[in-house]
C-alpha cells in the first residue's frame, strides 16, 4: 500500500479556516472542530475523505445537523462524508488519550505537560481533516484545562484572549492570520517557565520571544534566545526575510523523535537544542543549538509561507533550509571549517545510505511511512543540490532566484519544479538538466585523469561521470544519466606551491565525459579538483602520495587541503587494514608521518582547522572504501596509526597540549573554542600511548575541567581505556550529573560508543540501569543508538551486537514506530559485510519481519533491506 509521488491529486474541497476546541486532559481530551469546507472548482466531487487515527468519534455534524451513521463511512485510517454540498461547517467531536501515546506524534505527554507534533500525518492523531499540506488554512484555536496543572497554554500566532472559568480550569484563545497547513499546527499546555527576549525587525516591528522550559530549566535558555536573535538579523541582512507575526515562542521537551519542529510562531524543541550552560552542554552542542535553532527560523520563509504541495516535495523546504543554516553557521563560525564538518556529516551519513537498501532520489517515488524519508538524503544531499544553484549562479544570483521564489509562490504550496524554475527564471539559466538531481537516486562517481603535454605547454583534465550499480532495483537507479555537475578547479605551482591565477573556477561537467585544457603553462602543475566539495560526489582521481602530501601542504582552497590529508590517509590505512588482515608488521608511512609533522607545526592555520587535519578518517568512513568492510582489521590499523603518530610526535604533541590547555578559565569566544578542540584532538593522541603519564593527563582533565566540552572530552577516552581511573570517572559523572537528563545521556553514549572489548556486555548492563529507558527517544539514541555507530563493537564476530539491536527494534515497535525504524536502519549496510555477518544481519532482520503485527515503519525498512 505505497504512497506514489504519480498519484497526486488536488483535494476535493479547500477549508477556508478552521476552529480547534481542546478540553485537555491526560486520559480523554475532547477535541471539536469546526471546518469550514468549500468545493475545489476544478473537481465536481461531493465526497470527501478526512484522515483520523486513533481517534473515538463523538460526533459529526454539517452546518448544525449531526449526520446519521449512514451519512459518514469510518475506515481505516479516516472519514469519507457523502453527499456534501458545495460549501458547509462539518463539526467534528473526538476523544484523544495524550497520556498512552508514546508514539510522539499527535497530541502527547512528556514530563507531564501537553504537546503536539504534527508533521509528515501527526495532526490526523488529533482530529478528522484534510491532513496534507497543500490544504492551508486559518486557524482559531480555544483551550481549556485544569489551571493548576497547566498554567500555560499555548499555540499558533497570536493570543486573543484568556479567561478563568467557574470549575478550576481556565481558557485561552489564539488565531493564527497565516494560513497554514495543519503539519505546522502546534498545542503546549503545561507548567512552563518562560526566557524572555525581543527582536526589532528593519521594518522597526517589535517581536516578543519566548523559550518556555520546565522550571529547573530556566537558567539554561540564554544561548537559545541569543541565537534566535541572531538568525533573525541573519535572514534580514542575508536574505532580506523578515519575521512576520509580534511573537516567536520556543518550547523545550524531553521526549522528541526528532530536532525540533517549525510549527508556525510556536516551535517545539527536542531539549538538547535548546537548554546549554558550559558546565553542561560542550562547545559542539552549544554549535547545534543555534543551528537548529536557526533552522527552524529559517522555516518561517521556506516552509512555512512557501510550504510543499505534497510529502514527495519535502526537500524543497528541508534541502533549501538546511543549506540556509549551513551559511548562517558558516558566517558565524568558520566557512572552511564548516564546510568540512558537513561534507564528514554527508561521507558518513549520506553516501552510506544513498548506496544500500533505502537510497532514494531527493524526491523521492513512493513511500509506505513518510517518517522513513526525513532522511540523509532529502536533508543533507538536498542541501547540496541547492548549494549548487549557489555556486553556479553566486550568491546574488541566488539571491534574484530566492526573490521571484517567494514573488510567485508566498502563502502556497509548491514542488520542487517550481523552486528550480525560479532560479531559472530569475537568471535567464536553463536548469532543466537539474531535474536529474530530483530523480535519480546514487552518488555519482567523478573520475578524473589528467594529461601534461610539455611541448604545447597544456595540462588537461578529463573527467567522466557515471554511477555505480545498486542491486536492489529502487527507483531512481534505472536509466540514470549525467547530472549537471560544477567542478571548482585550481591549478598549483609544483615548485612554488603558488596558485596559478587565470586557471582557477568553475567548470560545468553536463555530459558523461568532457576534457579541459589549460594552456599557457610552462612546467605541469598539480591540480585541486572538487574545491569546497562543488558537487555531491566520489571523486576517483589516481594522484600520489607525493601529491597528496603536497595538496594537504599547499592547497590555497581548505577544503581541498584537508581532503587531501584525508585521501592519503585513508589509503594508507586501507594498506594498514590488510597488512592487519595477512598477519604483517605494521609500519608507519614516513610520508604521512612527515605530513603530519608538518601539520603539527603549521602556524598559519586556526585551530580548529588543524584540528580536522590531524583527525584521522572514521573507522565507518574507512569501511566504505572496502569491497568487504573488515571491522576489526580497520580498527587494529588505525589504533596503530593512532598510537605511532602518538609515539612519534610525543613531545611536540605534549608541549602543544600544555600551551592549549593554559587558557585559564572557560570562555566561549571562537578562538578559545577552537583551542578546545585542537587540544581535545591533541589529548587523544596522548591518551592513545597508555602510559601512567598519559591516563594521568586525561584523568587530570577530567577532575579539573570548568567545562563540558573538556570533561566529556577527557570521559570519552578514560571510557575506552582498562584503568581504575576510568570507573572513577564515570562514577563521579553519573553523581554530579544524575538529575539533569540531557548530561546522562552523555554518560551513556561515551560508554556505548567505547572501543573496549567488552562494551556489549556493558551496554547490556546499562540497559537494566534505572536511567534507562525505552520511552525517551534521547536516551535510546544514547545507548543502543550510539552503540550501533560503534562499528567494531556493533559488528561483533558472534552477532551479539545485532541480537542486541533486534531485541529492542521488537521493544520499541509498537509504541514508537519512528523511533524503531531510526534504528533498524543500522543493519542497512549488511550486505557491504563478510558473509557470516551477511547472514546473522539477515537473520536478525528476518526475526524482525515476522514479528507478528510489526509498524509499518519498521516493516518499510525491513522489507527494502532484505530484498537488496
Ligand atoms: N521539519 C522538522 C525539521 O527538519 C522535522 C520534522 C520531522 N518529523 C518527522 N516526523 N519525521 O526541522
Ligand atoms: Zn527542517
Amino acid at each position: 500500500q505505497p504512497v506514489l509521488r504519480s498519484d497526486y491529486q488536488p483535494p476535493a474541497y479547500w477549508i477556508d479556516n478552521v476552529e480547534l476546541d481542546f478540553d485537555l486532559d491526560p486520559r480523554e481530551t475532547l477535541v471539536t472542530a469546526r471546518i469550514s469546507v468549500r468545493r475545489n472548482a476544478q473537481q465536481s466531487s461531493s465526497t470527501l475523505d478526512l484522515a483520523g487515527e486513533n481517534l473515538k468519534l463523538q460526533s459529526v455534524a454539517v452546518d448544525g445537523k449531526r449526520l446519521e451513521q449512514t451519512q459518514y463511512q469510518l475506515r481505516d485510517g479516516g472519514m469519507t462524508l457523502l453527499d456534501l454540498p458545495e460549501s458547509c461547517v462539518i463539526e467534528t467531536k473526538v476523544l484523544v488519550s495524550p497520556v498512552t501515546n508514546k508514539s510522539l506524534s499527535g497530541l502527547y505527554q512528556t514530563s507531564g505537560n501537553f504537546c503536539t507534533q504534527c508533521e509528515a500525518v501527526g495532526f490526523r492523531r488529533i482530529t478528522y481533516f484534510l491532513d496534507r499540506p497543500d490544504v492551508m488554512t486559518t486557524y482559531r484555536v480555544t483551550i481549556r484545562a485544569d489551571k493548576q496543572t497547566c498554567p500555560v497554554m499555548l499555540s499558533n500566532g497570536n493570543r486573543i484572549s484568556q479567561r478563568d472559568l467557574d470549575d478550576g480550569r481556565h481558557e485561552v484563545v489564539w488565531e493564527d492570520p497565516f494560513p497554514k497547513p495543519s503539519y505546522l499546527f502546534a498545542l503546549v499546555a503545561g507548567n512552563l517557565k518562560c526566557h524572555r527576549g525581543t527582536f526589532t525587525t528593519r521594518d522597526c516591528r517589535n517581536v516578543a520571544l519566548e523559550i518556555w522550559v520546565e522550571p529547573q530549566n530556566i537558567d539554561k535558555c540564554e544561548h537559545a534566545l541569543v541565537s534566535l536573535q541572531k538568525s533573525m538579523k541573519w535572514d534580514e541582512d542575508v536574505f532580506g526575510l523578515q519575521y512576520d507575526l509580534d511573537i516567536y515562542m520556543i518550547v523545550a521537551v524531553n521526549d522528541f523523535n526528532m530536532g525540533a519542529m517549525e510549527n508556525k510562531g510556536l516551535n517545539v524543541f527536542n531539549s538538547k537544542y535548546v537548554l546549554a550552560l558550559p558546565d553542561t552542554a560542550t562547545d559542539e552542542d552549544y554549535m547545534l543549538i543555534e543551528a537548529v535553532i536557526a533552522h527552524e527560523y529559517f522555516h518561517n520563509w521556506t516552509g512555512n509561507r512557501v510550504t510543499c504541495r505534497d510529502w514527495f516535495q519535502l526537500t524543497l523546504k528541508e534541502g533549501l533550509t538546511v543549506f540556509r543554516d549551513q551559511q548562517f553557521t558558516a558566517d558565524q563560525t568558520s566557512a572552511a571549517v564548516k564546510r568540512i564538518d558537513d561534507v564528514s556529516g554527508l561521507r558518513a551519513g549520506q553516501f552510506v545510505e544513498d548506496s544500500g537498501p533505502m537510497a532514494h532520489p531527493i524526491r523521492p517515488e513512493s513511500y509506505i511511512s513518510m517518517d522513513n524519508f526525513y532522511t540523509a538524503t532529502v536533508y543533507r544531499k538536498g542541501a547540496e543540490i541547492i548549494r549548487m544553484y549557489h555556486t553556479i549562479l553566486g550568491a546574488e544570483g541566488f539571491r534574484r532566484g530566492m526573490d521571484l521564489y517567494f514573488q510567485r509562490h508566498d502563502n502556497s504550496a509548491v514542488t520542487c519544479d517550481d523552486f528550480r524554475a525560479a532560479m531559472a527564471d530569475a537568471n535567464n539559466v536553463n536548469f532543466d538538466l537539474f531535474d536529474r538531481w530530483y530523480s535519480q537516486a546514487g552518488t555519482p562517481e567523478l573520475t578524473v585523469s589528467e594529461a601534461w603535454d610539455a611541448a604545447k605547454g597544456e595540462y588537461a583534465l578529463t573527467m567522466t561521470q557515471s554511477y555505480p550499480p545498486l542491486p536492489g532495483g529502487n527507483p531512481g537507479t534505472e536509466g540514470r544519466k549525467p547530472v549537471p555537475l560544477p567542478v571548482r578547479v585550481g591549478l598549483l605551482d609544483a615548485e612554488s606551491g603558488e596558485e596559478i591565477e587565470q586557471h582557477g573556477g568553475v567548470v560545468m561537467l553536463q555530459t558523461e565525459s568532457e576534457t579541459y585544457t589549460f594552456g599557457g603553462l610552462t612546467a605541469k602543475p598539480i591540480a585541486s579538483v572538487l574545491r569546497g566539495f562543488s558537487a555531491p560526489v566520489r571523486l576517483r582521481m589516481q594522484r600520489s602520495n607525493q601529491d597528496l602530501a603536497f595538496l594537504m601542504a599547499h592547497d590555497t582552497d581548505s577544503f581541498n587541503r584537508w581532503d587531501a590529508g584525508q585521501t592519503l590517509a585513508t589509503k594508507l590505512l586501507l594498506d594498514a587494514a590488510t597488512g592487519v588482515k595477512n598477519g604483517e608488521k605494521l609500519k608507519l608511512s614516513q610520508e604521512f608521518s612527515d605530513a603530519f609533522g608538518r601539520v603539527l607545526s603549521d602556524d598559519s592555520v586556526d585551530e580548529a582547522f588543524k584540528a580536522l587535519a590531524l583527525t584521522l578518517p572514521r573507522e565507518s568512513v574507512l569501511g566504505q572504501e572496502m569491497d568487504v568492510i573488515d571491522p576489526d582489521s580497520l580498527h587494529t590499523a588505525r589504533q596503530f596509526y593512532r598510537t605511532r603518530l602518538a609515539e612519534t610526535f610525543q613531545s611536540e604533541l605534549t608541549a602543544l597540549y600544555k600551551n592549549l590547555a593554559a587558557d585559564g578559565a572557560y570562555k566561549n569566544d571562537q578562538k578559545s573554542i577552537n583551542r578546545r578542540r585542537l587540544k581535545n584532538v591533541v589529548l587523544a593522541y596522548l591518551s592513545a600511548l597508555e602510559t601512567p603519564e598519559s591516563v594521568s593527563l586525561v584523568a587530570d582533565q577530567f577532575n579539573q575541567a570548568d567545562n563540558m566540552t573538556d570533561k566529556q572530552a577527557a570521559l570519552s577516552l578514560l571510557a575506552n581505556l582498562d584503568v581504575p581511573a576510568r570507573d572513577e570517572a564515570l562514577t563521579a559523572f553519573y553523581k554530579k550529573y544524575q538529575s539533569d537528563p540531557l548530561v546522562i545521556d552523555k554518560w551513556f553514549a561515551v560508554q556505548a560508543v567505547s572501543s573496549r572489548a567488552d562494551t556489549i556486555e556493558q551496554v547490556k548492563q546499562l540497559t537494566t540501569h534505572p536511567d534507562f529507558s525505552v520511552d525517551n527517544p534521547n536516551r535510546v539514541r544514547s545507548l543502543i543508538g550510539a552503540f550501533t555507530q560503534n562499528q567494531v563493537r556493533f559488528h561483533q564476530a558472534d552477532g551479539a551486537g545485532y541480537k542486541l539491536l533486534a531485541d529492542y527494534v521488537l521493544k520499541i515497535e509498537s509504541a514508537n514506530p519512528q523511533l524503531a525504524a531510526r534504528l533498524v536502519a543500522a543493519f542497512n549496510s549488511y550486505r557491504r559485510f563478510d558473509e557470516t555477518r551477511q547472514t546473522q544481519m539477515q537473520n536478525e532482520l528476518k526475526r524482525i519481519a515476522e514479528h507478528p503485527g510489526l509498524c509499518k515503519d519498521v516493516h518499510e525498512i525491513v522489507q527494502r533491506a532484505l530484498h537488496f
